[in-house]
């Protein structure tokens, strides 16, 4: 058996700028089970791979996606502030990314920026695409926004939704089933304590930790048989997963 799944934290983001096609190649090229990727909706309704709800940290650019067009955004440059060799990178569509992975046996894990800045309808429009693709076995949809993932459940209760909390909750398989949801994406601190992997593994909730990036941290993490770790060094997530 694998063992826990190795997800890409927007994609390899650490060797590569986040949420661009260099990263996903990058995740891909070192064997990733999965990526994990941020989706917000620009002015004329498209949907665009990245992290802020601003272009400016990540790009040449200024503004919210919100307020750009997708034209627009496509003409900045995701790339060089990582590194001078990524200078030219876009931010991607969501297709361009499902186009990467879809013929590769890749979980995708789709994160909604739907809070605070509110995009109405992007659960529909994500779903859709994902349907088109014909891939709704293989994405999980998670937000920091619960009332989203309760619509994904209502549009599409095929679709398997993961709850990202950032504190300490108390048997939060029970929050998650309330939710209809399949998992439970916590902020990792040492919170993953073993009490929170049963329940859950009791409750038939799956639990994929972010942002694991240490490397005894993440041998914890596949001895406690956590279904996924979502990380920016999905190289070393392999090579200890492989090596215990
Ligand atoms: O999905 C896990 C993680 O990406 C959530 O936080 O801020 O990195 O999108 P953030
Ligand atoms: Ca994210």
């Amino acid at each position: 058996m694998k063992g826990s799944l190795i997800i890409a934290h927007r994609g390899a983001s650490a060797y590569a700028p986040e949420n661009t096609i260099a990263s996903f190649l990058k995740a891909i090229e070192m064997n990733s089970d999965g990526i994990e990727l941020d989706v917000h909706m620009t002015k004329d309704k498209a949907l665009v791979v990245c992290h802020d709800e601003t272009v400016n940290r990540t790009t040449n650019g200024d503004g919210f996606i919100k307020d750009h067009t997708l034209q627009e955004i496509k003409e900045l440059d995701a790339g060089s502030w990582f590194g001078e060799q990524f200078r030219g990178e876009k931010i991607p569509v969501l297709e361009e990314v499902m186009d990467l992975i879809k013929d590769k046996d890749m979980l995708l894990n789709i994160e909604l920026k739907n809070a605070p800045i509110l995009y109405e309808g992007i659960e529909k429009r994500v779903i859709d695409i994902i349907k088109s693709y014909n891939m709704e076995e293989r994405v999980i949809i998670s937000s920091f926004n619960h009332f989203s993932l309760i619509e994904v459940k209502k549009y599409n209760p095929k679709i398997k939704t993961g709850v990202l909390y950032m504190a300490g909750l108390v048997e939060p398989w029970v929050y998650a089933k309330r939710l209809k949801a399949d998992a439970l994406h916590p902020l990792f601190y040492n919170l993953m304590i073993p009490e929170i992997v049963k329940g859950c593994q009791e409750n038939g909730i799956m639990l994929n930790p972010f942002t694991v990036d240490d490397d005894k941290f993440i041998a914890a993490m596949i001895k406690l048989n956590v279904n996924g770790i979502i990380t920016n060094y999905p190289d070393r997530g392999i090579k200890i997963r492989d090596n215990i």
